[in-house]
């Protein structure tokens, strides 16, 4: 049971792969184990809307995490291109929020003034300055929140990005090993146990999304994360439609530099199901299309499904298992994976070294809904 990895991360997605980066910045040798493949699960079917104005209700602890993680990503870009020369393609343009009734432009309007009250850019843009902004693309609307700060990558280029700079790092990624037991001494961390053998590790991560309260059995601990099913559709477009993503209530679109336009995305409390369903496709598409006419005569290049791990209350879980030293976890993320990996990564890291996150991690603990 030899190891030459200080530092076990389960699960191979967006978070795990952004843990391992950051801490092998921070001088860590990370083990991440993956049971599928890399990003195989909701990394694969997100988005990568980096929506932090876009899709938090209220100014709260989870806002300003997502402020603080979305405004990591320029200085990350450079770094990982620096470090392994992969583009995360992240795209500026912005996110128009539009209102698609009466009721909606005022809840918009609320949001504007507190987002602004928070000092970040909130635009209101009426029907005029919207069609001369962003040209005549939409149904009827009330107006737009336009949010230039809100941006997006490409998920599959930063998972890339990710890997290969943890790798040049001293990390080590592993695929199709599943952890299947932890090794304790006391109640001290000592290792995991895999179909593969045993690894001897001081700390262990769990960050396996949706999988993650089935993986925290093993430890006798039951995190109560749970699976919420989002079916995305991915158009293809010969020529760009639009530079910004389009986000509207239940539905959003994200033109990527490839010339595929997101559409998505469900939310549904299914259990395990990963079926990609003709009623899904059907809501997306024809909601797609009635906010932007010009959708409806794009191709469809794939139907993506994807299950994000979801918490009662809608936050995230970071920190140390309760009863178990050196077993520590980051899931919960829901909606909000991509958007909020780099300090996700930041925040582990640290708790590693450190054992203390400069950010008050209260509001994440593991303790509050166990
Ligand atoms: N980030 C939006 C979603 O998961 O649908």
């Amino acid at each position: 049971m030899k190891s030459t990895h200080d530092v076990c991360i389960v699960g191979g997605g967006v978070i795990g792969c952004a843990i391992a980066f950051f801490a092998a910045r921070k001088g860590f040798r990370p083990l991440v184990i993956e049971r599928n493949e890399l990003g195989s699960q909701s990394t694969q079917a997100g988005a990568g809307m980096l929506g932090a104005q876009v899709e938090m209700e209220k100014p709260d602890a989870l806002y300003r995490l997502g402020i603080a993680s979305r405004d990591m990503y320029k200085d990350l870009q450079a770094e990982l291109k620096e470090i392994s020369g992969i583009d995360i393609e992240l795209q500026t343009a912005g996110i128009l929020r539009l209102a698609v009734s009466e009721d909606d432009r005022n809840q918009l309007l609320a949001r504007q003034k507190w987002q602004t009250e928070e000092g970040q850019r909130a635009i209101w843009l009426e029907d005029e300055e919207l069609r001369k902004e962003a040209g005549d693309l939409f149904g009827s609307t009330y107006g737009a929140l336009y949010l230039p700060d809100d941006h997006q990558v490409r998920n599959q280029a930063l998972l890339q990005a990710l890997v290969a700079s943890a790798t040049k790092l001293g990390a080590k990624f592993v695929q199709h090993t599943e952890m299947t037991g932890i090794i304790l001494q006391g109640d001290t961390v000592k290792g995991i146990t895999t179909p593969h053998g045993q690894i001897a590790v001081d700390a262990v991560i769990l960050a396996a999304g949706a999988w993650t309260g089935i993986l925290s059995r093993h430890c006798g601990v039951e995190l109560p994360v749970f699976p919420v099913k989002g079916q995305a559709i991915m158009a293809e477009s010969r020529s760009p439609v639009t530079p910004f993503t389009v986000f509207t209530h239940g539905t959003y679109m994200l033109p990527k530099l490839t010339g595929h336009i997101y559409i998505g995305a469900t939310m549904e409390r299914c259990g395990f199901d990963k079926t990609p369903s003709l009623e899904g496709a059907a809501r997306l598409l024809s909601r797609a299309a009635e906010i932007m006419p010009p959708l409806g005569k794009l191709g469809v290049h794939s139907h993506l499904v994807g299950l994000r791990p979801g918490s009662e209350d809608g936050y995230p879980f970071f920190g140390e298992l309760p009863g178990i030293k050196g077993l520590y976890t980051a899931t919960g993320h829901l909606r909000n994976g991509v958007l909020l990996a780099p300090i996700t990564g930041a925040i582990l890291a640290d708790l590693l070294s450190e054992k203390v996150s400069g950010i008050d991690l209260a509001p994440f603990s593991v303790n509050r809904l166990l």
